[in-house]
């Protein structure tokens, strides 16, 4: 089993767009590996909120649904309660560097370590086009990390 959370600012965009995108993947891999996947931002103003109407729309476009997540705010236990904690970009991952525990588990990268390197950037306030781009960014990242996921199992 590998546990995997995204994490972006405000949990609205980007990491519930990772959250889809790769839980849509496994859905569709026969003898899938078993992972547990989960998203949260680091910020709190969006809490229990469902994602960003254009993110659930950039999905939809792809047959992903999205519109029954819901925000949640990172804790220091969840470097304990998964495997990997995948920034979208420096900013978040310096503020997770900050929430850590000293003996924190988890692996804490950028996500598109497993892509083409770099950054998500906020599409927040942004057009279409923006969610497009972090859609694109998401999916490659994730396919990478789907080949990672299956060597450590
Ligand atoms: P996300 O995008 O981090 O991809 O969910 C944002 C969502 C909300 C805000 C900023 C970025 N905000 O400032 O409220």
């Amino acid at each position: 089993m590998t546990r995997v959370l995204f994490v972006c600012l405000g949990n609205i965009c980007r990491s519930p767009t990772a959250e889809g995108v790769l839980r849509h993947m496994m859905d569709a891999m026969p003898d899938a590996p078993e992972v547990e996947i989960d998203s949260a931002g680091t910020g709190g103003w969006h809490v229990g909120n469902p994602p960003d109407p254009r993110a659930i729309e950039a999905a939809a476009r792809r047959g992903i649904d999205l519109s029954a997540l819901r925000v949640r705010q990172v804790t220091a236990a969840d470097f304990d309660a998964f495997d990997y904690v995948l920034a979208m970009d420096r900013d978040n991952l310096r503020n997770l560097k900050a929430l850590r525990p000293a003996q924190g588990g988890a692996a804490l990268k950028l996500l598109l370590e497993f892509g083409e390197g770099g950054e998500v950037p906020d599409p927040y306030y942004g057009g279409e086009a923006g969610f497009d781009r972090a859609y694109a960014l998401i999916e490659g990242a994730c396919r990478g990390l789907i080949r990672e996921i299956q060597a450590r199992e």
